[in-house]
């Protein structure tokens, strides 16, 4: 189930699935979409996994989707990969810990918001520039981060685009621990024993009850995606990316 840009190692009860590319700041092409559904996915049928954890590599979470796979794919690769990973994402019945280093952009924030459990580096920030690129917020963030953040706090990260440190968004609920940038991994790994040591049935049955909401998220999942998919095609969108793209270092 390893690919070169997204390795998934089981190491005891705990999936690892960890974003690989970390040469493109982990940006998430549309392979990388597709392994981390099937990683998700697997571990639903997989009684020998009970806890998940999704972390990046070389300092960095995720810089959020590939942007040359958004000018390449003309919005149909987001229709299609990256949905059926946020519909994964949120359905999954295993426990997911995330261990944030360095930026989480976009859907590397988004994410957030299905995760049971987020360790972060004192170093990281979280932000969504979605609305700068012509774009809106998806992963049924519209939906859970006024419900998690409060509405004055969720508009100013989804909207205005206002990034957040690692303490900020403790403050605003997204994060649970925050800790020094070398000890990310470690920290979130612990939590995940430690989640994977609870009984799963009743852990089980108890996520089952805090997320009663899945059926709105997954609509608003969809609904999100037919909106981004349209707007990934308008000139405004495509003069951001291509900007992203031909910048000067
Ligand atoms: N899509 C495609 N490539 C990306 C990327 C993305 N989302 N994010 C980073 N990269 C690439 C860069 O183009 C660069 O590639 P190159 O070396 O071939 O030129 C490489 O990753 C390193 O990024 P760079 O920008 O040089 O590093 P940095 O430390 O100066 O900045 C970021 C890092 C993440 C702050 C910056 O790359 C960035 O803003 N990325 C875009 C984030 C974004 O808007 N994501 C989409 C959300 S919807």
């Amino acid at each position: 189930m390893t690919s070169a840009t997204v390795t998934v190692t089981d190491e005891d009860a705990i999936r690892i699935v960890r974003l690989n590319r970390p040469e493109k700041k982990n940006a998430l092409t549309l392979a990388m979409y597709a392994e981390m559904t099937r990683a998700l996915s697997e571990a639903d049928h997989n009684e020998a996994i009970r806890c998940l954890m999704i972390a990046g590599s070389g300092g960095t979470f995720t810089a959020g989707n590939d942007i040359t796979d958004f000018l390449n794919t003309a919005g149909g690769g987001f229709e299609t990969r990256a949905r059926d990973f946020l519909h994964a994402l949120s359905r999954r019945q295993k426990p997911l810990v995330a261990a944030v280093s360095g930026v989480a952009i976009g859907i590397g924030t988004t994410m957030l918001f299905h995760c049971d459990h987020v360790v972060a580096g004192g170093d990281a920030t979280i932000s969504t520039p979605f609305i700068k690129l012509g774009l809106i917020p998806e992963a049924a963030s519209t939906l859970l981060a006024p419900m998690r953040m409060g509405y004055a706090r969720a508009f100013s990260l989804l909207v205005m685009g206002r990034p957040l440190s690692a303490a900020e968004a403790r403050e605003a609920g997204i994060v649970n621990t925050v800790v020094d940038a070398a000890d990310v991994d470690k920290v979130a790994l612990q939590a995940a024993h430690e989640i994977a040591a609870l009984p799963p049935k009743t852990v089980a049955t108890t996520r089952a009850l805090m997320c009663s909401q899945l059926d709105d998220v997954a609509k608003r999942i969809d609904a999100e995606s037919a909106h981004f998919r349209d707007l990934l095609q308008s000139d405004e969108a495509r003069a951001a990316f291509t900007a992203f793209l031909a910048r000067r270092k």
